[in-house]
């Protein structure tokens, strides 16, 4: 049944190609279409699910058959067929009809399959060796527990047809069999709620096994769970919550229908590792002369090994893993090698990230070596460590001295762009060594580049801080002896950090461990998981509840993440309103007056204000999102609730004689115009007041992490454009060209890193790259339209592609792999011509904005043919209306899916 169109691609379920083990019951199925033909839709689908590749391919669908179902949706499509069993492997395709309802064939089978959904599905048992440095309830800061190696021996009998490792860990594990590592996945199982909630992962383990004798072990670490996290300069570092321990299930299936299962228990025997210390900021110590030779594989005998205790279970509930694990993604060479001591060797990986060494070497027994992390150093070239608060980030290792030893540390990890390495005999050579990039592996979703270096130099310090900063959630820094999920920087950052990457999964998760520490009263924390820090959150901190559901709903159309999050950010919102004063929300913040403000702003602004604002926006987006969701008494409610506050905003801080908000800064001004509090007629002038602002600076922004994620789009949109470029290309303080003229590899925590506080200065801190949005939105001229209600089988016009040229540049382009396939728009200009070239993803339109130079008679053309001549339609083409010229001189047009050149000549 195909009319030959090409099948649809990029087949995923729940945001996942192929996801093994996943506990949502009632998982949604996307795709794309394939052929990008001028006006490609898709109007009906059907989808197979099936028991087996061969049924989808033959169409006999025994689990799901859509039947064909007109809709032009692609994308979060429920599965309809019945519960799903656990551990049920589903095969399935899609094929779809389009515009002039020809059937493609059907898509190439994917799968996905079922982890454990229910308890009763664990029968293995929480297992460790009990440490009493553990969980001590002394005040004092605990003690690491010690890694310790797990095995069990078990028999494997007839042939195999398929097997599963389902496993867990606190805080950390590895998980060997028959002698090799499973999986890639690194410091599984990820960081959550640990009390609430913790991540199994699902592995494929068949190919590993053999008939016989078998061995499964895991190495165990500390991790999150009893590292001891959190501040160590005077705050809580008491986060340990006892030793570490792992829960195993490993099932065999048999070909004739039986299956074995292989169970975490007191059967299995346990042994110090040679992994001496672990804990996430101080890093590793290893001495290879513990090793156990052969310890995961048959024949090892284990006869001086204990037997591991069955420890109590220490969580509400096993979730299947809910977002990319972190992997190695890059091994870096150094780029330099200097010797600034004798015995003292500085590796320079001339970049900074977040990962763990991978050191080489040969040497005698016993010798030590050492290796510290640095993201910069001193003038004689040795490392300057004064910003890693109370991380050691130190990792040492004990030769066994036979030959070759290649070792990397398993359960910590440190940013740096600096290693040291010490203890070597001789001068150790180039490659002694390399440094394995560790972040969640999320896919990268967009590129952008322009004609100035210095813009694509902030596009890759923005990428390399992005990266270093996804550890299972957003954290603020990847070095000093925080590295917690810090949420204001992770709502400010979080619509570039879509642009860059896929977040859809990330964030989801993020979100849950927000709610998972969620107070009774409604507050949620400045961090999640919350840890080292009290409630409530900081105003602009705990927002993130609210703003980031609507930032996941404006880029992947997703209502189920308003629906997850619906509860608890109305409870935020509720917290608020119960926390204010005449419509102002006052903040009780635990640990600063009034919360942090604009953080690192260069001009403090007042802060009452500020938590005013966000009280403001969240209560505005929350009504937008029960409107979505259809709470329509809520939408009502909760509008009126922001008019409410708007008023008493404005009279409370806004002074209509001067047109500036109280503190009359740049954040001041900034908030209440962004988020729509400014009366309309009192706009332009607020804007002015800004404009004046950053004019006296000499053209320089002296706002933090809240009011700088607003400034450039307000600029660009409101008539200053040629101003928000200016800041975004200055070199001189405060600015991220600064920044780099500082030397940085990374987005820095602040605007001075070089003489601000020296000793709490992070060269990698995502918060203030909120500057990429505007570099995709504005420059490259990519948006995303917020979605709106239509009819199943209406493509809409989700996408608007609108470039701003700006200044001496030349060109501009960005790529993005939206829900729907490849959207891109890419311009150049020379002289008085500008050609604009944009792709329109199949089953989408757009309205596209092509850049006139305010010129009314100027000619548009799109390939030869010419559109517009003198402001009039002189020929037309496929896919292409002409709509109008907008109040800036932009010929406006709504797009079909497909690609498109336009030339402009003025
Ligand atoms: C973190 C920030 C965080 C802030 C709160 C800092 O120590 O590194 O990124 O948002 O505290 O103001």
């Amino acid at each position: 049944m195909s009319d030959g169109a090409m099948p649809p691609i990029n087949l995923r379920c729940e945001c996942r190609q192929n996801p093994l083990g996943i506990d949502v019951r009632w998982p949604r199925l996307s795709w794309e279409m394939a052929e990008n033909r001028r006006g490609t839709r898709q109007t009906a689908y059907q989808i197979l699910v099936a028991s087996s590749e061969d049924l989808v391919r033959r169409e006999e669908a025994d689990i799901w058959d859509s039947g064909r179902v007109a809709s032009g949706r692609s994308f979060h499509v429920d599965f309809g067929g019945p519960a799903l069993r656990p551990r049920q492997h589903c095969h399935w395709a899609v094929r779809v009809w389009d515009e002039e309802d020809r059937a493609t064939g059907l898509a190439t089978p994917v799968w996905w399959e079922m982890g454990l959904l229910e308890a009763e599905d664990w029968q293995a048992r929480w297992i460790g060796v009990a440490d009493n440095a553990a969980g001590n309830d002394t005040g004092d800061v605990p003690k690491p527990c010690r890694s310790h190696l797990l095995r069990k021996d078990f028999e494997a009998t007839g042939p195999l047809t398929g097997a599963r490792a389902y496993v867990s860990g606190l805080g950390c594990y590895e998980l060997w069999l028959n002698g090799q590592r499973v999986g890639r996945d690194v410091l599984t199982p990820g960081w959550t709620t640990y009390a609430k909630r913790v991540q199994y992962q699902t592995y494929d383990v068949t190919s590993l096994l053999r008939p016989g004798r078998n061995v499964i072990g895991a190495i165990t670490g500390n991790g999150w769970w009893s590292s001891g996290l959190g501040f160590s300069r005077g705050m809580s570092q008491r986060t340990t919550a006892g030793s570490p321990r792992i829960i195993l299930q490993l099932e065999l299936e048999h070909g004739d229908g039986t299956s074995h299962t292989i169970v975490s228990d007191a059967t299995w025997r346990a042994h110090p590792s040679p992994i001496v210390e672990d804990t996430l900021y101080h890093g590793e110590v290893y001495d290879a002369r513990l090793e156990q030779p052969g310890w995961s594989e048959p024949g090892f005998d284990d006869g001086v090994w204990a037997a591991p205790k069955i420890l109590p279970d220490p969580v509400d509930v096993l979730v299947a893993q809910q977002t990319d694990t972190i992997r190695v993604t890059a091994e870096l060479p150094a780029v330099a090698v200097t010797q600034p001591q004798p015995d003292v060797t500085v590796f320079d990986f001339g970049q900074n990230h977040a990962g763990r060494p991978r050191l080489k070497v040969t040497g005698s027994r016993g010798t030590r070596l050492q290796i510290r992390f640095a993201e910069i150093l001193t003038a004689d070239g040795m490392l300057d460590r004064r910003n890693l608060g109370g991380a050691r980030a130190t990792a040492a290792y004990t030769l066994k001295g036979s030959g070759e030893e290649v070792w990397e540390p398993r359960f910590t990890y440190c940013g740096y762009r600096y290693a040291e390495l010490t203890g070597c005999p001789g001068q150790p050579p180039a490659n002694a060594l390399t440094s394995c990039v560790l972040h969640s592996a999320v896919p990268v979703a967009g590129r952008f580049e322009c004609s100035d270096e210095l813009l694509n130099h902030i596009q890759r310090n923005i990428l390399a801080s992005q990266r270093s900063n996804m550890f299972s959630v957003p954290t603020d820094c990847p070095q000093r002896d925080e590295r917690l999920g810090w949420t204001g920087d992770a709502q400010a950052f979080a619509p570039t950090a879509c642009w860059n990457m896929d977040m859809a999964s990330f964030f989801a998760k993020y979100l849950r461990d927000m709610r998972d520490s969620q107070h009774e009263s409604g507050y949620v924390h400045d961090v999640a998981p919350a840890v080292a820090v009290r409630g409530p959150a900081a105003p602009g901190w705990g927002d993130a509840i609210v703003i980031i559901p609507w930032t996941l709903y404006r880029f992947y159309e997703d209502k189920r993440v308003i629906e997850e999050n619906y509860a608890a950010m109305r409870a935020w919102v509720d917290y608020m309103k119960a926390h204010a004063l005449g419509y102002l929300y006052e903040c009780e913040h635990s640990q600063v007056k009034d919360g942090y403000g604009d953080w690192i702003a260069v001009v403090e602004s007042p802060k009452k204000p500020i938590a005013a604002a966000f009280f403001y926006y969240s209560t505005k987006l929350l009504a937008q999102m029960g409107r979505i969701i259809g709470r329509d008494d809520d939408a009502q409610e909760y509008t009126t609730l922001a008019r409410h506050i708007a008023e008493a905003f404005n009279a409370s801080f806004f002074d209509p004689q001067t047109s500036h908000y109280l503190g009359a800064t740049q954040s001041a001004n900034i908030l209440p115009l962004a988020f729509g509090v400014t009366p309309p007629e009192h706009r332009p002038a607020v804007l002015e007041n800004i404009v004046r602002d950053i004019r006296q600076r000499e053209d320089h922004l002296s706002a933090g992490f809240l009011g700088t994620a607003y400034l450039l789009p307000l600029l660009s949109d409101n008539g200053y454009h040629d101003l928000a470029y200016r800041l975004a290309t200055q070199r001189t303080y405060p600015s991220w060209g600064y920044m780099i003229e500082c030397g940085a590899t990374a987005i820095s925590e602040r605007w001075n890193p070089d003489t601000g506080n020296l000793n709490m200065n992070s060269w990698n801190h995502f918060a203030l790259g909120a500057i990429g949005q505007w570099f995709y939105e504005s420059l490259a001229g990519l948006n995303i339209l917020e979605p709106r209600p239509r009819a199943e089988d209406e493509p809409h016009a989700r996408f608007l592609i609108r470039p701003r040229p700006a200044g001496d540049l030349t060109s501009a382009s960005a790529a993005y792999e939206s829900l729907h396939g490849p959207l891109r728009s890419a311009w150049r200009r020379e002289a008085n011509t500008l050609q604009l070239d944009v792709t329109i993803p199949p089953n989408s339109l757009a309205r596209v904005c092509v850049p006139t130079g305010g010129q009314a008679n100027a000619r548009v053309f799109e390939g030869e043919t010419t559109l517009l001549r003198d402001g009039r339609t002189e020929e037309t083409v496929d896919g292409l209306r002409f709509e109008s010229f907008d109040t800036e001189g932009y010929a406006v047009f709504t797009a079909a899916a497909g690609s498109y050149t336009f030339r402009t000549e003025f």
